[in-house]
């Protein structure tokens, strides 16, 4: 094949073909989300901790997040957007109940996790566009 043939089959066949596999690429539990999770929510929501007592959320397996509150599930597989923890992050909910929480300052005098600058770390763009994107790929322990 002539070189310039060879360079057009790269540009129209191969080059879609990688856009399409990447795009579509699984998000992974235990390497993408689980780290996201003990980053950033374990301190609070493990046995113990003040978002697990008050909530009932821990994020100690990928059985503990699916399970959710003692309310019920926070996440609901293939929809990011009827996912409680999805909006969370994201800030949609009630601005007292965002996630990771804000602490106040009686809280932030006593904890170990305080936050230089500000007490609400947001989980960063493209952390919580992961997330969501598990979830709408039906949040797989995968
Ligand atoms: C500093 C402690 C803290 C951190 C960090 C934290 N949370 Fe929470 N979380 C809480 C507390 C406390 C509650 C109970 C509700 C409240 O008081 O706002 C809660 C409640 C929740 C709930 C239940 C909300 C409901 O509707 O009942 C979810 C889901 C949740 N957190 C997810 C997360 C996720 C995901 C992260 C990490 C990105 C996170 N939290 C980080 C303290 C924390």
């Amino acid at each position: 094949m002539q070189t310039s043939k060879v360079r057009l089959v790269m540009v129209f066949v191969f080059l879609p073909l990688l856009i399409t596999a990447c795009g579509q690429r699984e998000v992974s539990f235990q390497r993408q989300i689980n780290p996201i999770l003990q980053k950033n929510c374990a301190v609070c929501h493990s046995p113990g901790g003040p978002g697990y007592i008050k909530s009932g959320f821990s994020v100690a397996t990928y059985q503990d997040v699916m399970k959710g509150t003692k309310y019920g599930r926070v996440i609901i597989p293939g929809s990011s957007i009827s996912s409680t923890l999805v909006r969370l992050i994201d800030h949609q909910a009630n601005p007292l109940i965002n996630m990771p929480k804000k602490f106040t300052p009686i809280e932030q005098q006593h904890s170990l996790i305080i936050l230089p600058g500000s007490n609400a770390r947001w989980l960063s763009k493209h952390d919580r566009d992961l997330i969501a994107k598990w979830v709408n790929q039906g949040a797989k322990d995968n």
